[in-house]
């Protein structure tokens, strides 16, 4: 049950505003926002909190600039920053092909190209490939 009295919070997960109550882990955050993946394997895999408790290190995001902090073992708090890796590939992959001048083809071009005229929503792309 949640108090109706409870503080509430204003934190930016990605891009997009989120309210959330005082005690409100930034995994929960995660989840609660929406996407809750945090970054992407190596082989293209989405990944997100798991343990809830600071041993699998799959809740890595970056807090207020902060990189590789722990989702599940950081509060939110007003006015906080969080960017998932996710979503910074995805910018990265933005800004890679509005800089290049050799544009690919391929699904990872397409990808690229979608994310660079995408909107401030995220949209998570499944990889197909296993590489
Ligand atoms: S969810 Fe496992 S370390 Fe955070």
């Amino acid at each position: 049950m949640t108090d109706a009295n409870a503080a509430r919070l204003h934190v930016t997960i990605d891009g997009r505003n989120v309210e959330v109550e005082a005690g409100t882990t930034v995994a929960a955050a995660l989840a609660m926002a929406g996407g809750g993946g945090t970054r992407t394997s190596v082989s293209g895999q989405p990944r997100a909190a798991l343990c809830g408790m600071g041993v699998c290190q799959e809740c890595r995001v970056t807090i207020d600039g902060r990189a590789h902090a722990l989702a599940c073992q950081t509060l939110c708090r007003e006015g906080q920053v969080v960017c998932s890796a996710r979503a910074a590939n995805n910018a990265a992959n933005a800004t890679n092909v509005s800089s290049s001048t050799n544009l690919s083809s391929g699904p990872s071009g397409a990808n690229a190209a979608n994310a660079a005229n995408a909107p401030s929503t995220i949209t998570p792309t499944i990889a197909t490939d296993k590489r």
